[in-house]
């Protein structure tokens, strides 16, 4: 690709060759995983100006719950963001940070490592029969996740629910920071949320943004990264893009589901308009 098709793709820092000594062919250098990953955090905050402080609440509520020192759950990690928060902010705690999507889990190992052996990386399919065999042993004192659980249709999330319930203990939370809409019955306040949608996207092309731009942007440079060619292949073979499916599961429907997996309380603890995060204490 030439430097102004590069500039064109948003590519800041893309994949560098060395230059070679006479007679030696061009040996390409590992690609600068951190840069992806900080470029990621800057699309998903296209998403969501407030992605910072909804990571800060919901690590206020494990450390209201949990303490400092804990394991829990990333479920549907990305490129380890969340992890890579908390980690930094709670020195004695562990993640196990779960994606199925292996062009993402390849960033984050690059960009983040083991975090020191806190931070464990599985290839797993939330929701889907048996994921939880994928875990590593132990005890989970709870489960986070954002911006991933509206990937999933009503089965695999209420079987994700059901299995959570099992797998964490009695005093165990598990925190979801998402789009979780009013329900449609509840007319005023579902027109409500599409409406502050509807302002959002037209402040966004107003600055010759789509919401959109910057995820796009970040995926076709990928694309073209050499080092993620064998992950894209499988990325393609299981499908693991954005679903198609319209209209997320309202937050009502995720309320009952939780609380017949045996979550005692369910409320949401924090939130802008239809970006919540709920929790589930067990
Ligand atoms: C928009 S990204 C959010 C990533 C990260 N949590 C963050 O906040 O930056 C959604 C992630 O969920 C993952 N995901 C969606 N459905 C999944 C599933 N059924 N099993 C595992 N990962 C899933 C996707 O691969 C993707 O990496």
């Amino acid at each position: 690709m030439t430097r102004p098709a590069r500039a064109r793709a948003g590519v800041r820092r893309p994949y560098s060759v060395t230059v070679p000594c006479a007679g030696m062919p061009p040996r390409a250098r590992a690609p600068d995983w951190k840069d992806w990953l900080e470029r990621w955090d800057r699309q998903q905050e296209a998403f969501n100006p407030t992605r910072e402080a909804r990571f800060d609440a919901m690590m206020d509520v494990l450390e209201v719950r949990l303490g400092r020192r804990f394991r829990v759950l990333d479920l549907g990690c990305g490129p380890g963001s969340f992890s890579q928060r908390i980690l930094r902010r709670f020195p004695a705690a562990r993640v196990v940070a779960v994606d199925y999507d292996p062009v993402v889990r390849q960033i984050g190992q690059g960009a983040l490592g083991t975090m020191g052996g806190r931070l464990t990386w599985v290839d797993a399919k939330l929701g889907a029969p048996g994921w939880r065999r994928a875990l590593p042993p132990g005890r989970f004192e709870g489960a986070v996740s954002t911006t991933a659980l509206h990937w999933l249709t009503a089965r695999p999330l209420f079987r994700l629910y059901r299995d959570l319930g099992r797998l964490l203990p009695r005093g165990g939370v598990f925190l979801d920071g998402d789009h979780l809409p009013w329900d449609e019955r509840d007319r005023d306040l579902s027109e409500l949320g599409r409406g502050v949608v509807r302002l959002y996207r037209r402040r966004q092309h107003a600055r010759a943004r789509d919401t959109w731009a910057g995820w796009r942007e970040w995926w076709t440079a990928a694309r073209r990264e050499p080092a993620l060619r064998s992950a894209f292949a499988e990325h393609v073979r299981r499908a693991a893009s954005h679903p198609k499916h319209e209209g997320d599961i309202p937050l009502s429907a995720h309320v009952r589901a939780l609380r017949s997996a045996g979550f005692r309380t369910v409320d949401v603890v924090w939130q802008v308009f239809e970006n919540r995060v709920l929790l589930g204490v067990r």
